[in-house]
């Protein structure tokens, strides 16, 4: 996935992300007018991260829109690598993944893998990526996830529901397909290697067709169970891919664990968020307020009207005045800040008591 501006893969985002190589790159679809079209007949209205391109390319999502019109049943899978707390970023695909199963009244399966973060990284122990897991479950559950339809499934612990599908995915992958997808070498351990078909597995969890929504850095895993799924009999899964929040630093990484003060924690308090926004949040400002008025500021490299535009403000015309006002001058680098502060901690303050009613249910969630 080398390109010499940006670097995408499950492991590793770095540079200015242009999303339009990128779905030529990966081979994948725009979401077209026509998708949003067919979308919006069936469930009413569009979430406004479809709407505004946040969730912009796929895979065979049109199938899963026949599956539906016809009447029969799909589900959805998706997850998280346990290295750390939940950011927002994180929350991005599981608030879509949220929106898709009350539209269209699907399950829903979870992977925590907890597995994948310990081969992944040098420096981190299985029983931290484990207690990591149980973390991150209370954010996706604090999104209105019920336990009827929702399971979660923590690979070290579930392995066993797992292990049967893994096997008849492994069987099927090389180590040269891993290779060329990944980039893997010869020191690459060997967990690593297998992991791919741990990922896999849950897309055949159930015997229908499966919809994941992710971030576009997790498609590699997928395209390599596309490739098998006929091999083993089943129905290739289809995918939405969304955009990576930006860092606070700018728009050329994403917001990452791995990266402190590139980060906005689902459990940061007000404060922290203020501080963090103040400080390192990049800004398309002018450097002085006269400039800023004469010339504006410039929406698409600021940070805090980045995050307004990909999650905090789904109001399309407050978005626009907002838009609009920091191109003119007449909004100031420092209000739009205070702004996206404000629209920022009343989502954290709501999400935070939501995470104190989900942790006590989590074994309700969680594969028996
Ligand atoms: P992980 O933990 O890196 O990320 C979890 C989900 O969040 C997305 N994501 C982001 N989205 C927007 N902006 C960001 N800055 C950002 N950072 C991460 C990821 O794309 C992902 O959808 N291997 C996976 C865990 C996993 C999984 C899955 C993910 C297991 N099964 C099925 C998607 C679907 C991982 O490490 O995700």
């Amino acid at each position: 996935m080398l390109n010499k501006d940006f670097t995408v893969t499950p492991w590793y985002v770095e540079g200015a992300i242009d999303y339009n190589k990128l779905i030529k790159q990966f081979g994948t679809e725009r979401i077209s007018e026509n998708i949003l079209y067919r979308l919006e007949k069936i469930t009413g209205d569009i979430h406004f991260m479809l709407k505004r391109g946040i969730f912009f390319s796929h895979r065979d999502l049109h199938k899963i829109l026949d599956v539906y019109e016809q009447n029969n049943k799909f589900f959805v899978y998706t997850g998280r690598g346990p290295s750390g707390n939940t950011h927002i970023g994180h929350l991005i695909p599981w608030i879509l993944t949220k929106w898709i199963q009350d539209k269209f009244n699907t399950n829903v399966y979870f992977q925590l893998s907890d597995d994948e973060k310990f081969f992944a990284n040098k420096n981190i122990t299985l029983s931290t990526t484990s207690r990591f897991a149980y973390e991150n479950a209370i954010d996706f559950i604090a999104l209105g996830f019920k336990p009827n339809n929702t399971k979660i499934i923590i690979n070290t612990k579930n392995i066993n529901n797992l292990y049967p599908l893994t096997c008849q995915i492994a069987k099927k992958i090389n180590l040269s397909n891993v290779k060329a997808v990944f980039g893997f070498t010869n020191d690459t351990n060997i967990g690593m290697i297998f992991y791919t078909a741990l990922q896999s597995a849950p897309c055949f969890i159930e015997n229908k067709p499966v919809l994941i929504p992710l971030g576009i850095d997790q498609d590699p895993h997928f395209r390599i169970t596309r490739d098998i799924a006929p091999k083993i009999g089943k129905i290739k899964p289809a995918i939405i891919h969304g955009m990576m929040m930006p860092s606070l630093l700018g728009i050329n990484s994403k917001m990452s664990t791995s990266q402190k003060n590139s980060v906005i924690y689902t459990t940061d308090s007000p404060n922290i968020v203020k501080n963090k926004i103040n400080k390192y949040a990049f800004s398309g400002g002018q450097s002085d307020i006269k400039m800023h008025r004469k010339k504006g500021g410039d929406p698409s490299v600021d940070i805090a009207y980045q995050y307004m535009h990909m999650f905090f403000e789904p109001d399309d015309k407050k978005l626009k005045k907002i838009h609009d006002d920091y191109i003119s001058g007449r909004l100031l680098t420092g209000e739009l800040k205070s702004m996206t502060i404000t629209k920022i901690n009343e989502f954290l303050e709501k999400h935070q008591h939501r995470r104190d009613e989900a942790v006590k249910h989590i074994d309700e969630y969680v594969l028996q």
